[in-house]
């Protein structure tokens, strides 16, 4: 008789609406459907180091399909880069001999490109792992779509709704300032949708110019407010220069002191940028003379109960995951193509960024019924 097989399952990186529905979906269907055994790690890789384990059941799988957040908690600790007692540890060999001592036939990790790239070096370590992606900032290579993101667009889609109105009321300018730090699909879907003004996502390096210029077009036509939706990666053109040329230096890095130099050089960077909306509203108030206000959505868009949508790709790529482990494939991430899912390796997806292209039909459609992207 074939042996009853164990996975365990964890949860790493920024939480996201869905990951409860994705940790039933894979439950259920590996404990009812396979009659698989299935453990919880709890605070994402560093559960399976120090044995924080949750043994999931049909109770504790219960009705979890409609709550956020995630039940066996989350951090953002590499294998490879851990901190115990106050120093940093590589802790991929741990991970490892635990996962032989406590029998286990893969490991699920759920996660954005932090966790696919953990999972590929724990694939190269000997376990099979299988991943499913999450973010709400839809940057995850190689699959449609990533579960968290319908239910942060929701989010944000109804922020800007409700700040047209009192924009609209004050003759305000108001500069709403959305997740994602290196790609903007979240402030462009919901700039779209919401109507938004000026979309600025770190794509598509802006000219504050430009936007005084649009904001003053509509205000000479008698409508005297302006929505902006701002990406927190989003970089005026001399910063994203700047940017990109440090990143070069990184790449480029002959040896272990440039490669710092040049992260040191990042790092300052990424400071000066904290804050940018704020700077960016008050430079829009100077060049059109309208009252700037601020509003940053930041975690709000990560809480709260997932959308039917999110509840949906989190059941679906969950049981395609438990299907995958039924079948001994493993190495892969459950990705969602259209309709169907389907598995993709690894070393695909590990270390790439899904970023929107200059010429997406999202741009495209923006800029056809008149919206500013700030170039
Ligand atoms: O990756 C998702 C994300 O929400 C980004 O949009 C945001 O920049 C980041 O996480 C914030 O992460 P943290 O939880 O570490 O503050």
């Amino acid at each position: 008789m074939a042996q009853t097989k164990r996975i365990g399952i964890l949860t790493a990186g920024g939480d996201s609406p869905g990951l409860n529905a994705a940790i039933r979906g894979v439950g259920k269907t590996a404990l009812g459907f396979y009659g698989m055994e299935i453990i919880g790690f709890r605070d994402g890789f560093r559960g399976i180091v120090e044995d924080r384990r949750l043994k999931l059941d049909r109770a504790t799988l219960a009705g979890i399909l409609t709550v956020g957040g995630t039940i066996l908690g989350t951090s953002r600790d590499k294998p490879q880069r851990m901190t115990i007692d106050g120093r940093v540890h590589d802790m991929t060999s741990v991970i490892v001999k635990n996962y032989g001592r406590y029998g286990l036939d893969a490991l699920v990790c759920l996660g954005g490109g932090g966790t696919q790239k953990s999972a590929l070096r724990l694939k190269e370590a000997g376990i099979n792992v299988i991943t499913l992606p999450k973010t709400i900032d839809n940057d995850v290579a190689m699959t449609d779509l990533t579960i968290g993101f319908a239910t942060a667009l929701d989010i944000a889609t109804e922020t800007i709704d409700r700040l047209h109105s009192t924009a609209h009321s004050h003759h305000r300018i108001i500069v709403t300032e959305i997740m994602g730090h290196r790609a903007g699909w979240l402030a462009l879907g919901a700039g779209i949708a919401g109507g938004a003004d000026v979309i600025l996502i770190p794509e598509i390096p802006y000219d504050v110019h430009k936007i005084a210029d649009a904001i003053r077009r509509r205000s000479r036509v008698g409508t005297n407010f302006s929505i902006v939706a701002v990406a927190e990666g989003a970089m005026a053109k001399d910063d994203a220069r700047a940017f990109q040329a440090a990143e070069g230096r990184k790449e480029r890095a002959r040896n272990q002191r440039e490669k710092h130099e040049a992260k040191l050089e990042l790092a300052a960077l990424e400071a000066k940028h904290s804050g940018n909306t704020l700077r960016l509203a008050k430079q829009l108030e100077e060049l059109t003379h309208l009252e700037s206000r601020v509003t940053i959505l930041g975690y709000v868009q990560r809480g709260g109960i997932p959308s039917p949508a999110d509840r949906l790709l989190a059941t679906r790529l969950g049981s395609a995951c438990g299907d995958l482990i039924n079948e001994n494939v493993f190495g892969v991430m459950v990705a969602s193509r259209g309709e169907r899912t389907e598995p993709v390796p690894l070393e695909k997806v590990a270390g790439k960024r899904k970023i929107v292209p200059p010429d997406h039909p999202w741009v495209q459609a923006a800029r056809r019924v008149g919206t500013c992207l700030g170039d």
